[in-house]
């Protein structure tokens, strides 16, 4: 499947001879998706994620984004789309919450379904997100489902529930989710503040069929109770392992550096070893990280990380080799939980809603072209 889908989008690569030639591909400069009016409350965006539409051989060029929306109460994740790869956006739809009253309030994530899944075809886009009363009182992790390419929504299932949506240890929130299909097993990854052992841990859930799930499993826990492991992402790598970065707040590094662990078995985290991304010039990034893996770039291809703490990106062209993080300068500002995506043409999107302490925050979004970095090599 992975093989094939790679050919699809790069063709050159079914012809190892084949000479690439320098390519001419259209990068993105800081474009705004979306200025919010000042009725919004600030921060009033943050927290972008991106979807590129790729099960349908005609829309690989089709882009879905979303963000945290502090529109009028209640919130709802606005659905913007961009049939030119990123240059141009509209809003084609709202996804709402249509089952606490509560409003779609933070954390959204988009998925596209790789193959038909419990019931849905291949295709359908899924939205999980943190669905929060205005008093803040609550956490629910509610997922929502598009069937015809993100226009409308239907509530599909809750996932975890928790309490108070404050990050403060002892208090009971779920945060941050991410999905992704391994097997014959949607995997729901989050930030859990339930265990009255952990301020905060990282755990996953699974399901067969998108409407029951499974018992919470640990995937980052320390034994320090004030340590905050928090925003699981997940990358598959091209031998076939699983890399998942996190912030650590607790690392001996640096305030919430982002560390990443590799395992073959994407539901057994827990039982590897974590290690703090630290980059060829000695920069260690921090906070609120998002790792994806691109085929465009050396054998390996590439796998790529953002940060909060700057505008740069971290590439590696060796599986996540510890010496061999190399930061790259983008266009895009630093932001709170950016989201990355590989584009059809080997560029990086990398899309970002401001900063947590913003007044003026909007979603903007940039590229960079992955085939011409220079990257450090693999020993
Ligand atoms: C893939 O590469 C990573 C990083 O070198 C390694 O930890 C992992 O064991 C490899 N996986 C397989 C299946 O060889
Ligand atoms: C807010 O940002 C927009 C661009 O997104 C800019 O046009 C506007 O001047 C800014 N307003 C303030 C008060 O800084």
């Amino acid at each position: 499947m992975i093989a094939v889908a790679i050919l699809a989008a790069f063709p050159a690569l079914a012809h190892p001879s084949a000479k690439i030639l320098a390519r001419d591909v259209n990068t993105l400069d800081d474009i705004t998706i979306f200025s919010p009016p000042s009725t919004y409350t600030v921060p009033r965006t943050l927290y972008a994620r991106t979807l590129l539409l790729e099960t349908d051989g005609d829309e690989t060029n089709v882009l879905l984004t979303t963000w945290e929306n502090y529109s009028p109460e209640p919130p709802y994740f606005p659905i913007y789309q961009s049939l030119d790869g990123g240059s141009t956006w509209t809003e084609i739809s709202q996804v709402t919450d249509q089952v606490n009253g509560w409003g779609l309030r933070y954390q959204p994530f988009l998925y596209e379904l790789p193959s038909e899944f419990g019931g849905y075809p291949a295709g359908t886009i899924l939205c999980a997100g943190n669905s929060i009363p205005a008093d803040l009182s609550a956490t629910q992790i509610d997922l929502y489902a598009s069937t015809d390419k993100g226009f409308t929504w239907t509530f599909v299932s809750h996932i975890a529930s928790g309490g108070v949506a404050e990050p403060v240890n002892g208090d009971t929130p779920v945060w941050e989710p991410f999905l992704m299909l391994f097997e014959d097993e949607m995997i729901v990854y989050y930030s859990d503040q339930r265990d009255p052992d952990h301020g905060q841990k990282l755990v996953h859930q699974t399901s067969t069929d998108l409407l029951t799930w499974e018992t919470a499993v640990d995937d980052v826990a320390y034994d320090v109770f004030d340590d905050r492991p928090g925003m699981t992402t997940v990358a598959l790598l091209p031998n076939g392992s699983y890399i998942m970065t996190y912030e650590f707040f607790g690392a001996p590094e640096a305030s919430f550096a982002v560390y990443y662990r590799i395992s073959n078995d994407p539901t057994a985290f827990d039982s590897t070893p974590g290690q703090v991304l630290r980059a060829t010039d000695g920069t260690v990034p921090t906070s609120s990280p998002y790792i994806t893996w691109s085929s465009v770039g050396g054998p390996n291809g590439i796998l790529a990380v953002s940060a909060n703490s700057d505008s740069a990106v971290y590439l590696n062209q060796c599986f996540g080799a510890s010496n061999a993080w190399t930061r790259v300068a983008t266009p895009e500002s630093a932001s709170y939980s950016r989201s990355l995506r590989v584009l059809s043409d080997g560029t990086l999107l990398i899309t970002g809603a401001g900063i947590l302490s913003g007044t003026n925050n909007s979603v903007t979004t940039s590229s960079i072209d992955l085939s011409s970095v220079s990257l450090a090599s693999c020993d």
